[in-house]
């Protein structure tokens, strides 16, 4: 693949990825292929200002076992050494090529000797002057530098910053527009549905009163009484759409899907059950509403699409993971639509995707359909 190819390719992939593991991911295979090198890991710095890198993707294939233990002494890295490769790349802003393993995976020397590397590259992405991530790229071969690789390496490097710097912003934008969301809810609730509830207890002793005395209109009042009471019931059925899972509690979540699974069976015509099985740690309620608007699009499509009878949400915690999968025993997602998906699938993607998360749909045995999200360890979900 000729300098410009390869630039094209990750430019594409990280215009058409969802999410920034996804672009990373190609990148990382594009670079591999073409250069070509192994395997890869991307380093990823926590946030702007905050140089401290943890290991966010990597791109293995196979499964060769010494190169899996390779990687888990990559994680075990934590706080990065400024002597180690990713820790250099760091500080200088320059890309490294070398065959001097000894010297550049000084804490990882055994096991990337057990894994058989002979070369390593690694470039900085960047923003400016400032390194966003760091691209980490092994091979069991001596591989010499070609000419002009440092500067393809360094534009490759600042495409990928912008990507990252991007990915940051859409989701600072989005977080901001829930917590917007987030205070209107709030204050519907506590202010404009306190206002309610006074008036209608007003309105209804006032109709109490007229009727004891016979007074001129007490229907009125009464029906002035039932329609704040009314009024009261919307605003509150607005500020839990807007805001389903309540705030910042630890068992918000598990209501909000009981009540969602709740609400389907009596009003949809479909059995929707929900289970838990232990209690997930979030970050806040901004997480566990994106994770309840993944079920409720899910439930959805299953209700609206799959012409189900059941549907099952299914949520669990454990070592640090939350995984949700809503499945049904409808007919099954068709194949084009799993090709070529549109804005509901390509939403709930998304949303797990600014978790951190791994989002997959797909058939199920022996019929119907499961959607299924993960929130790992490395997510920017979970506590
Ligand atoms: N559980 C399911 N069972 C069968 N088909 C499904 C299921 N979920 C989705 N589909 C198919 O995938 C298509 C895309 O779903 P998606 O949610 O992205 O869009 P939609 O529901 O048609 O519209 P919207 O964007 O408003 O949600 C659906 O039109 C449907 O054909
Ligand atoms: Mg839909």
């Amino acid at each position: 693949m000729s300098r410009l190819a390869l630039l094209q390719g990750v430019t594409r992939a990280a215009n058409e990825a969802d999410t920034l593991q996804e672009a990373l991911q190609a990148a990382m295979r594009l670079v591999c292929d073409s250069i070509p090198f192994h395997w890869a890991h991307t380093w990823l710095t926590q946030a702007r200002n905050d140089a401290s890198l943890i290991l966010f993707d990597f791109w293995y294939p196979g499964r060769d076992p010494s190169r899996t233990l390779f990687r888990i002494a990559s994680h075990r890295l934590r706080p990065i050494a400024a002597d180690s490769l990713p820790g250099r790349v760091l500080q200088s802003g320059r890309p490294i090529w070398s065959s001097e393993i000894e010297e550049l995976l000084p804490h990882r020397c055994t096991e990337a000797r057990a894994a058989g590397i002979r070369t390593v590259a690694a470039f900085p992405a960047t923003v400016g002057r400032e390194v966003v991530a760091v691209l980490e790229f092994f091979s069991t071969e001596s591989l010499a530098a070609a000419p002009g690789i440092t500067e393809l390496l360094l534009d490759l490097g600042r495409q990928l910053g912008e990507l990252v710097e991007r990915k940051r912003l859409q989701r600072e934008y989005a977080d901001a527009m829930q917590r917007k969301q987030q205070e209107f809810a709030q204050q519907l609730h506590d202010d404009l549905c306190q206002d309610l509830t006074g008036l209608s207890l007003l309105g209804k002793s006032l109709a109490e009163q007229l009727r004891e005395k016979n007074l001129g209109d007490w229907k009125d009042a009464e029906a002035l009484a039932t329609g704040l009471q009314r009024a009261l019931e919307k605003t509150r059925d607005i500020a839990h759409g807007v805001l389903p899972v309540e705030f910042d509690e630890p068992q918000g979540l598990g209501h909000a899907l009981r009540r969602l699974a709740w609400t389907t069976t009596s009003t949809r015509g479909v059995q929707c059950r929900f289970t838990q099985r232990g209690t997930p740690r979030l970050k806040n309620a901004l997480v566990a509403t994106q994770i309840f608007r993944i079920a409720q699009e899910a439930v959805n499509n299953a209700v609206l699409h799959a012409q189900a009878t059941r549907v099952e949400v299914e949520m669990a915690a454990r070592d640090g993971i939350v995984s949700l999968e809503i499945r049904d025993d409808g007919k099954g997602i068709r194949e084009a639509d799993l090709r070529k998906e549109r804005a509901g699938v390509r939403i709930m993607r998304y949303r797990t995707g600014l978790l951190g998360g791994t989002f997959s749909i797909g058939p199920r045995k022996p019929a119907g359909t499961s959607v299924l999200c993960e929130i790992g360890s490395k997510s920017e979900g979970t506590t």
